[in-house]
């Protein structure tokens, strides 16, 4: 066994935070480029100007969680008690407020932020739902995308991407995340923040990304928002940090803490994570900001007695700018004074946010954001458009599609599209669609208009959109039976899932449900469509849809997006990032579970079934279908002798053994069968996306790095172990190929 990096236990005992602690602070290390600059600005800062570059405020667009009515915003803005605002929109209302910011004694620009979540004007999939695209590049062009138009609109600094990672369904934030895996969700985060920050962020175009909720958020017990958090450091370390450190080394700007508390110390306040792990171990030298009201919410939580002890812990651990707590503004003052903060805290977190405000270049251009021409040209453009199509349609699953009941061909006649989620604009965006319009998104019901002008389409709406109760029944059979396939649109709404939109029962609705089986008898050919956030349960119309298309929440050309799939104009390729249960009993369940001492008999937890149901989920993490039929070989390892000196090479063969060209995600997971502490039955380490002719047939080749072995020992010391290791290769998390073979530590050995 050879330790590789050591991670101080002490960190997450979660210090406690006093004033005591200067001699521990880790500076913020200021590019050199800009070190002399943003220390000419400190040195001519007050200590009331400082702590206003920590403060940050909501203006008067949507708020985003419990507001303060405050009117003295715009004055304090113009005394330099301000460092940020968000929700404020549009680049001639950020040029107003940024010309308030330059009326203060240093005339500091404002950093306006945002939650530019998936998409800005024009609206791209739900990031879970983009996630099932297994398209990195795609993520990253949506991530440009998105920041293009924000920045049009004024906009620096998005609060995105949620790389908290998921495994609770009934949690709503799930639809903000790359789902379940921590491997895979480490590679959707770096595309992403890539995606928004570009190449340079003194770009015009490019904004700052924010790696968030550190940390642990997506652990919050029984998928209850807010909620509590109590996992071991070894679970922390393996399953919800490391798309942060990632984060973190990919240059991520800003991190945003979390809301909940991890194992007794609210993440706000929580030395051990922000100050000496991120800006410590780490070498974080962006900034953080808390997440909304978080600093005040320490009192709610127990944490602290006042706003001021709040204040007083925060900043100390590590949290640098407050989003809509006032606990800076209005204590910190006293608190430095008093000598309870040390002024070396305060001055390393203005240093960080002033760098980021010249990396930006706004200290050479505060209004370059601000070009009203550039904003009318940019948003909603043809090519954001046209990626908004592709986005949507690479990220749709399909799920099932007996007798071929799929694609729809071009002659079809009469389609039938029932279901009032068909035709609802504003769920087409989904939630936190930021600046869509829902008059601007394409529906279901439009989108087959588009693609099938020449057949009879009708439309009923089966259910109220609100109540869920059923109506014109009649008119559905009526419609479905003169029809040669029914597309009967189900689901959840777009405010269903997101924050605050925790369910206890993920079913879809009985009634809808009930729906798809009373128009089976009816239909020649029966299609679900199932819209939603998250993952859902539909057992009971699964038998009665011919095909079943999951599509979440596609954002403005969802319609288009929908019927690029039912057409076959694009052949589906997605794949589930998260495990859809068959039971709400079952959750939490994921792909990578552990191996019981009872994996087999009779008395087995996890091998065949509770009492009342399967072990087996509906849907495994990495399912979904295709219209054409594909092979792949056994894996073979390429040599012998292997050791953590040199990658590890597989290769599959991959073959189109159907009728259409189509593209399969291969994925690659491994098992260490035998390590000093109990491992999962399979970890996703790679997967790779081939498009095949019929009949063609292509060699995927895997490498292997001796990282993709490594684990948390039972110090925390992150390792590789030789031993037996399975290599599973195949098409999702349950079809898969195994190959053993050893690794020892060396070639020597
Ligand atoms: C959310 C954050 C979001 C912030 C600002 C909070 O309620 O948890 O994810 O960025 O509001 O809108």
């Amino acid at each position: 066994m050879k330790p590789i990096i050591n991670i101080i236990s002490f960190l997450l005992i979660g210090t406690a935070c006093t004033g005591q602690q200067d001699k521990n602070l880790k500076l913020c290390n200021v590019d050199s480029k800009y070190a002399n600059k943003v220390d000419s600005v400190l040195k001519l800062m007050t200590l009331e100007e400082k702590i206003g570059q920590l403060n940050q405020y909501t203006g008067n667009a949507q708020a985003t969680g419990p507001e303060v009515i405050d009117n003295t915003k715009h004055e304090q803005i113009k005394s330099g008690r301000v460092g940020s605002m968000l929700n404020v929109i549009g680049a001639a209302t950020t040029r107003e407020i940024q010309s308030f910011a330059l009326q203060s004694r240093l005339g500091i620009p404002l950093l306006f932020g945002q939650d530019v979540i998936h998409g800005y004007r024009t609206v791209y999939p739900i990031p879970l739902g983009e996630a099932a695209s297994f398209d990195l590049d795609l993520m990253e062009r949506t991530a440009r995308g998105a920041a293009i138009e924000a920045s049009s609109e004024g906009i620096h600094w998005t609060f995105a991407p949620m790389v908290d990672i998921t495994r609770d369904a009934r949690w709503g934030r799930v639809m903000e995340g790359a789902g379940e895996d921590t491997w895979y969700g480490t590679k959707v985060g770096i595309a992403r923040i890539k995606g928004f920050q570009g190449n340079d962020l003194a770009d015009s175009n490019t904004i700052l990304a924010c790696a968030k909720h550190f940390a642990a958020y997506g652990a919050c017990i029984a998928g209850k928002d807010y909620n509590t958090v109590d996992i071991s450091d070894m679970t922390l370390h393996e399953v919800y940090l490391p798309p942060f450190k990632a984060a973190a080394q990919a240059g991520v700007a800003t991190f945003m803490n979390s809301f909940n508390d991890i194992n007794g110390i609210p993440a706000t306040a929580h030395t051990g994570i922000q100050r000496d792990m991120l800006k410590g171990m780490w070498d974080f030298n962006g900034f953080t900001v808390s997440d909304w009201g978080s600093i005040r919410e320490m009192v709610d939580h127990g944490y602290a007695a006042d706003l001021k002890e709040s204040a007083n812990q925060a900043i100390i651990a590590g949290s640098d700018m407050d989003m809509e707590s006032r606990a800076y503004v209005s204590h910190l003052r006293e608190l430095v004074e008093s000598g309870e903060v040390p002024i070396t805290y305060v001055d390393d977190a203005v240093r960080r946010i002033l760098l980021k405000k010249f990396q930006l270049g706004l200290f050479d251009d505060p209004y370059k954001y601000c070009n009203e021409e550039n904003e009318k040209e940019t948003v909603l453009s043809q090519p954001l458009r046209y990626l908004a199509r592709e986005s949507g349609k690479k990220s749709i699953v399909l799920l099932r599609n007996e007798n071929k009941a799929l694609p729809l061909k071009d002659d079809v006649k009469r389609i039938a599209v029932i279901g009032a989620l068909a035709d609802s604009k504003q769920d087409m965006l989904g939630f936190w669609a930021s600046e869509g319009i829902a008059e601007e998104a394409v529906t279901l019901l439009q989108g087959l208009k588009n693609r099938y002008p020449d057949a009879k389409i009708d439309y009923v709406e089966g259910y109220d959109l609100n109540t869920n109760q059923l109506t014109s029944s009649a008119q559905a059979r009526k419609i479905a039976l003169a029809a040669d396939v029914v597309i009967l649109a189900v689901g959840e709404r777009a405010n269903e899932s997101g924050e605050a939109k925790s369910l206890a029962d993920i079913n879809i609705n009985a009634n809808q449900q009930q729906l798809v089986n009373d128009l089976k008898p009816y239909s020649k050919r029966l299609v679900t469509v199932i819209m939603g956030g998250r993952p859902m349960i539909f057992n009971e119309l699964t038998g009665a849809s011919d095909a079943i298309l999951l599509t979440w929440w596609l954002g403005t050309e969802a319609g288009n997006a929908m019927a690029d799939v039912i057409s076959g104009d694009y052949n589906p390729s997605g794949k589930l990032p998260m495990t859809f249960p068959r039971h709400i009993g079952q959750i939490p369940i994921y792909y990578n579970y552990k191996s019981t001492g009872r994996p087999e008999s009779k008395y087995s937890s996890y091998s065949c079934r509770y009492l009342d149901v399967d072990f087996e989920p509906a849907y495994c993490f990495g399912f979904g279908k295709s219209y054409t039929e594909f092979e792949i070989s056994e894996p073979r390892v390429i040599g012998n002798n292997h050791s953590f000196d040199k990658p590890v090479e597989i290769e599959v063969t991959v073959k189109n053994t159907g009728i259409y060209k189509g593209k399969e995600t291969v994925q690659l997971y491994i098992r260490d069968k035998v390590a000093s502490v109990t491992r999962p039955i399979k970890e996703f380490k790679g997967f790779q996306q081939v498009e095949l002719l019929p009949c063609e047939e292509k060699t995927v080749r895997f490498i292997l790095q001796k990282e993709d072995f490594y684990f948390y020992n039972k110090d925390l010391d992150f390792i590789s172990e030789p031993g037996e290791f399975d290599i599973m290769v195949g098409k999702s998390a349950t079809e898969l190929n195994p190959v053993t073979i050893y690794i020892s530590e060396s070639e020597r050995n």
